[in-house]
C-alpha cells in the first residue's frame, strides 16, 4: 500500500518557514480565509527584568508599531491582562483615541476599531501578548473570540517552541561562559547591560531607517549580544584569569578568542542541530566580529565597515560603553560623559558613529539600564 502525505492545506509551512514574521503571517492568511474580520495580529514580549513591552512580529497590511518599548506600569490594561490571565475584547477603540497610551493611540490612528488582546504564558512567566486587529467596529463575537483563542494558544506556542528554545540555548551558553571566566572582572551585570544598550542602539537605528534590522531581529541580537565573548571558554585559565596585564604573547593568544568564538558556534551547530535556531547567523557574526572596526585595524579578519554587520557594529559599542563605565580591578568606573566622551573620539575610525550618537542622545534610558543593573561593588 502506498503511503499517502496529507498536506496541512491553509497552515502549509508553518514548520518550516525561516522567520517568526513569516509563521505569523502564514497563520494569518488561515485565519483570513474565514475570519475576514482580522485585518492584523501582532505579538509583543515581555522583559521581565526591565518590566517593559517590545514589539516583536506583526501580520497586516499596514504597520503601526514597530521599534517600541512601554513601560508594562503604564499601560494599565496590559498590566491587567498579565495579572488576570485573561484576553481582554475593545469593541470601539476610538474610546481610546486620546487614550491611555502611544500604542493604543497609535493602532486606532491607523483605522483599526476593536482590538482582542490575549496574554502568552510560559506555566506562570508572563511572556508577552497577542493582538488581533480589526478595522471594523464590534468586530469579534463570541464564536470568533472562541477561535481567537485557539489561534492565540497556537501563536503562544509557536514562540514557547522557537523562542524559549532559542532562550535556553543561550543560558546554557551564558552559564558555561559563567564557568570559566566566574573570577575574570568581566561578571557582574556587563552581559545584561550590554544587551539592553545593543537593543535599544538597535530600535533607533531601525526607527531611522537601517535596513538591516526590524523588530524580530532586534530580538534576537538582544539575546545574542551577551554571547559576544563565547569563545573565552577556549582561552586557558592563566591568560584569561591574569590578574596583571597581558604580554605581548598572552595577548596574542586572548585575541583569539572571537575566531574561536565563531568555531565554538559552527561545531555546536553541525552537532545539536543550531541551524533550526532562527538568525543563527546573528550569533556566528558578534561572537567572531565583535573586535572588528570600521578602519580595517581590527581582528580577526581585518574587516572594514560595511563588511562588518550592522547588528556587530551595535554589540561593539554597547560592549565598550558598558566596559568603561564598569569598574574593573584595574580601573575606576567612568561616569558615563567621560566614557561618551572617549567614544566620540572612536567614532568614524574605529566605532559606528550613530551607535554612539544614540548613546549620547538617549541618556535616560542608559541611565534607567544602569539603575536596574548596577553592579553590588560600584
Ligand atoms: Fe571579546
Ligand atoms: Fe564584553
Amino acid at each position: 500500500m502506498e503511503d499517502i502525505f496529507v498536506s496541512n492545506g491553509l497552515l502549509d509551512g508553518l514548520y518550516d518557514a525561516a522567520s517568526f514574521d513569516k509563521k505569523l503571517k502564514i497563520i494569518h492568511r488561515a485565519l483570513k480565509q474565514h475570519l475576514d474580520a482580522i485585518d492584523r495580529i501582532s505579538v509583543i514580549l515581555y522583559d521581565a527584568r526591565m518590566e517593559i513591552l517590545t514589539t516583536f512580529i506583526h501580520s497586516g497590511r499596514d504597520n503601526p508599531l514597530s521599534f517600541y518599548e512601554c513601560k508594562i506600569e503604564k499601560s494599565p490594561s496590559l498590566l491587567q491582562l498579565k495579572k488576570l490571565k485573561k484576553p481582554r475584547l475593545v469593541n470601539d477603540l476610538d474610546l481610546f483615541s486620546d487614550g491611555e497610551n502611544e500604542h493604543t493611540r497609535k493602532i486606532a490612528d491607523q483605522g483599526y476599531h476593536s482590538s482582542y488582546s490575549v496574554p502568552m504564558f510560559d506555566g506562570e512567566n508572563f511572556l508577552g501578548v497577542v493582538f488581533f486587529n480589526s478595522y471594523q467596529s464590534h468586530g469579534f463575537d463570541n464564536k470568533i473570540l472562541l477561535e481567537l483563542n485557539l489561534y492565540a494558544q497556537l501563536i503562544n506556542s509557536l514562540i514557547l517552541n522557537k523562542l524559549q528554545a532559542t532562550r535556553m540555548m543561550v543560558g546554557a551558553f551564558k552559564s558555561a561562559l559563567n564557568l570559566v571566566s566566574y573570577k575574570d572582572p568581566e561578571t557582574g551585570n556587563h552581559l545584561e547591560r550590554m544587551a539592553r544598550y545593543s537593543r535599544l542602539i538597535a530600535q533607533e537605528l531601525a526607527r531611522d531607517g537601517e535596513p538591516g534590522l526590524n523588530d524580530e531581529i532586534i530580538e534576537h541580537l538582544f539575546l545574542f549580544a551577551p554571547l559576544h565573548d563565547i569563545g573565552k571558554i577556549g582561552i586557558p585559565d592563566n591568560i584569561l584569569l591574569k590578574p596583571g596585564k597581558l604580554d605581548d604573547a598572552e595577548w596574542k593568544v586572548m585575541k583569539t578568542h572571537s575566531a574561536i568564538g565563531r568555531d565554538i558556534i559552527d561545531t555546536i551547530a553541525d552537532q545539536i542541530g543550531l541551524e533550526a535556531f532562527e538568525h543563527i547567523h546573528l550569533l556566528r557574526n558578534i561572537s567572531e566580529s565583535h573586535h572588528e572596526t570600521i578602519d580595517g585595524q581590527g581582528y580577526p579578519n581585518q574587516l572594514m565597515n560595511d563588511e562588518i554587520a550592522i547588528e556587530t557594529q551595535i554589540v561593539a559599542v554597547a560592549d565598550i560603553f558598558d566596559a568603561l563605565t564598569s569598574k574593573r580591578p584595574y580601573k575606576k568606573a567612568w561616569t558615563n560623559e567621560d566614557a561618551l566622551e572617549e567614544l566620540q573620539k572612536l567614532a568614524g575610525a574605529k566605532l559606528n558613529g550613530d551607535c554612539v550618537n544614540i548613546l549620547l542622545q538617549k541618556k535616560q534610558a542608559v541611565e534607567e539600564i544602569q539603575k536596574r543593573f548596577q553592579d553590588e561593588s560600584n
